[in-house]
């Protein structure tokens, strides 16, 4: 969908995206031709040759349109799209193909999160991606889009891994702002990663925490992040939508102006919920800092930032105003420099 010019105008602040969900089909698709690799589906038990073959496939994954199909074949798509991703001009041309996106879309300044697991268990080398990214941030900052990173653990490896990964990483700490989680929540709970949010803290990152919709334990994970995460609560909740159920978690979040990141276009396919923007405006309405994101877009049936500030606009009755606000919410919640957020401001 276009966005209207309003949008477009708009200087736009995104703080949820993962780079690996920005992969489009036709950059996967010349990716895998550049390194030779096959590309396959376990799920669907095929092998695409060419790019409407690939197209077709994400399709595919849409949750409406298979029953049954929910956040697993989301991961499977996920973790089996990003093997085209080898070397160091792989991981740069990903960044800055989503840069110029982001350029094109009025996106002034965007905190990117990435998997630094999901590429070392592949075999690929730390500094390979890590020299990628920093190449397509230098890239991304001539063109005038701010990027910082927040390198994110995968919460379904352990904490042991999660740890060994965040010392892998200092090495390049210049280059990251934040320390999330993500990947599979059920039966995950956040203070499973105390340790190394604590060290992480201590060290000086931001810190966050996904929080999925309709997860089990939602509540009591929203609860830990808000409140207990690297010893007193994290600076900003990804997702986080079900504390619109909970009167007191919503008191917390407002008081402690806690940040959270929200997806729309990721929760309408499959929240419990029919009017999700129900729970949007009643956190938008209590005062919480409410940001509007993408998450993984090229997934999400190819639905960017701008596609869910339409989304706010149309199905959550948002005025202009309003998605003003939730522009300036991005600037005080997010991590740029100071010097960077007078100048949005
Ligand atoms: N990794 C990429 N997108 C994600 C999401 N929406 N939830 C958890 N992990 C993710
Ligand atoms: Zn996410």
């Amino acid at each position: 969908s276009t966005p209207d010019p309003f949008i477009q105008i708009l200087p736009k602040v995104e703080l949820h995206v993962h780079l690996e969900g920005t992969l489009t089909p036709s950059l996967r698709f010349a990716l895998a031709q550049r390194n030779n690799l096959p590309l396959h589906s376990a799920r669907l038990n095929k092998t695409f040759t060419s790019l409407p073959d690939l197209e077709s496939a994400y399709n595919l994954l849409q949750p409406r349109s298979i029953k049954g199909v929910g956040l697993s074949a989301f991961f499977e798509a996920y973790y089996g799209g990003m093997e085209v991703l080898q070397s160091e001009q792989d991981f740069h041309d990903l960044g800055i193909e989503y840069f110029k996106r982001a350029k094109q879309m009025g996106v002034v300044y965007c905190e990117v999160m990435f998997d630094v697991q999901a590429h070392t268990r592949r075999g690929v080398e730390i500094g390979v991606l890590m020299r990628g990214l920093e190449s397509a941030r230098r890239e991304a900052d001539e063109l005038g889009v701010k990027v910082n990173y927040i390198m994110c653990f995968l919460r379904d490896l352990s904490p042991e891994d999660a740890m060994m990964h965040y010392e892998m990483a200092l090495p390049y700490r210049e280059m990251i702002v934040g320390i999330g989680l993500d990947s599979n929540e059920y039966g995950r709970p956040p203070l499973l990663f105390d340790e190394v949010y604590k060290r992480a803290r201590e060290d000086g990152f931001k810190l966050t925490c996904h929080c999925d919709v309709t997860q089990k334990d939602t509540h009591e994970h929203i609860r830990q992040v808000a409140c207990e995460l690297g010893g007193t609560g994290a600076d900003r909740i990804d997702h986080g939508l079900d504390a619109a159920e909970a009167p007191e978690l919503v008191e917390i979040i407002k008081i402690k102006r806690t940040g959270m990141t929200l997806c729309p276009w990721a929760y309408v396919r499959h929240h419990k919920e029919e009017n999700v923007f129900g729970y949007v405006r009643r956190l938008f309405d209590a005062g919480v800092l409410v940001n509007i994101s993408s998450d993984s877009p090229a997934y999400v049936e190819s639905n960017w930032v701008v596609d869910n500030l339409m989304l706010l606009k149309i199905k959550g009755g948002f005025t202009d105003d309003e998605i003003v606000k939730v522009q300036f919410n991005a600037v005080d919640i997010c991590w740029a420099p100071k010097s960077l957020k007078a100048e949005m401001r």
